[in-house]
């Protein structure tokens, strides 16, 4: 794997699911793969999971970790090429990657939507310039339109938790929020079912419709009641428009998953990447029930990093 920023780097998904689970079994069975190596973890946004498991994931690997976060930490980034700097921006980030290219062997970047331009979000203004200037392979720790990691976290758990011959329903709920929220988590979830053995659906109100060039033929309803009958799995997570870009238009229904909405359905486990806003996205009963696989999907995130750092070794070692 020369790089890892979305679905399409994905050689075999299967194969590094397997490979995940192996990991999983025994986190230590590569733990001398990535000595004397360093990975560079930059994060221009918060991050709790992220952070933690892609830590966890290198130092089972025998990684040398820098993490780096640059909003709060580092120079105030331009971003902008040609600009003239005399204002409050002090590092370009070409600079930045430059510096970075001389102390990391893997540069992994968080760089979430600004959620200001649609244009610069879905042409990924930031991870394409890491992309562009990097001269070691770069990790997206979720961009603008994608979450990677978290949606192989996401494909590990279904595995894990789906042992019948049949094809699992799998839907992806949209869920209230209190502000708008970028699509990263919801496209990447629907490309990398598209990738999977299951029936996927999506459920989002009117106007709510995830970016076709990530849902392409997947069924959207726009009827929630009518998409959670019978599902195996439900993915919970909020999003906000897409075509009036970043707004949020008004929902009469109430959207938030309860365990009434999991009546309907065939005892539903329930996912959602946190952080979650709870009894807002769903209520706490669903959050703390035995439906809930939600702290086993943050714990697969650490198996995540991990089969796609290993993966990365093999190409650079
Ligand atoms: N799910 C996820 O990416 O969590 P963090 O934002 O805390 O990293």
């Amino acid at each position: 794997m020369k790089k890892f920023t979305s679905v399409s780097d994905v050689e075999n998904l299967q194969e590094i699911i397997k490979k995940a689970l192996q990991i999983k079994e025994n986190p230590l069975s590569e733990t001398g793969k990535g000595k004397g190596k360093t990975i560079g973890l930059v994060f221009l946004n918060s991050s709790l999971r992220t952070r933690l498991s892609s830590q966890i994931a290198a130092q089972n690997l025998g990684l040398n970790v820098l993490t780096l976060n640059a909003a709060q930490e580092a120079w105030n980034l331009e971003f902008a090429d040609g600009a003239v700097m005399n204002g409050d921006t002090v590092e370009h980030i070409k600079d930045a990657i430059e510096v970075l290219n001389q102390y990391c062997d893997i540069i992994a970047v968080r760089c979430f939507a600004g959620m200001k331009s649609k244009e610069d979000d879905v042409n990924e203004s930031i991870l394409s310039q890491f992309e562009q200037h990097a001269k070691v392979p770069v990790i997206s720790l979720e961009s603008a339109t994608c979450h990677p990691l978290q949606s192989l976290a996401d494909c590990i758990t279904i595995t894990e938790n789906w042992k019948e011959e049949r094809k699992p329903k799998v839907v992806l709920t949209w869920a209230p929020h209190i502000k708008p929220i970028a699509h990263a988590v919801g496209n990447s979830f629907a490309e990398w079912m598209q990738e999977m053995d299951v029936d996927f659906v999506i459920t989002n109100p009117e106007g709510y419709d995830l970016d076709k060039n990530f849902t392409k033929d997947v069924k959207v309803i726009h009827d929630q009641d009518e998409a959670l009958k019978d599902a195996d799995f439900i993915y919970v997570k909020n999003w906000s428009s897409f075509d009036e870009y970043a707004a949020m238009p008004e929902v009469k229904e109430n959207w938030m998953l309860t365990n009434e909405k999991l009546e309907n359905t065939n005892q539903a486990k329930v996912m959602h990447c946190l952080p979650v806003r709870r009894n807002v996205e769903l209520s706490d009963e669903v959050m703390d029930g035995e439906n809930s696989i939600i702290y086993q999907q943050a714990k697969n995130r650490i198996f995540s990093a991990q089969a796609v750092f290993s993966e990365i070794l093999d190409e650079i070692n």
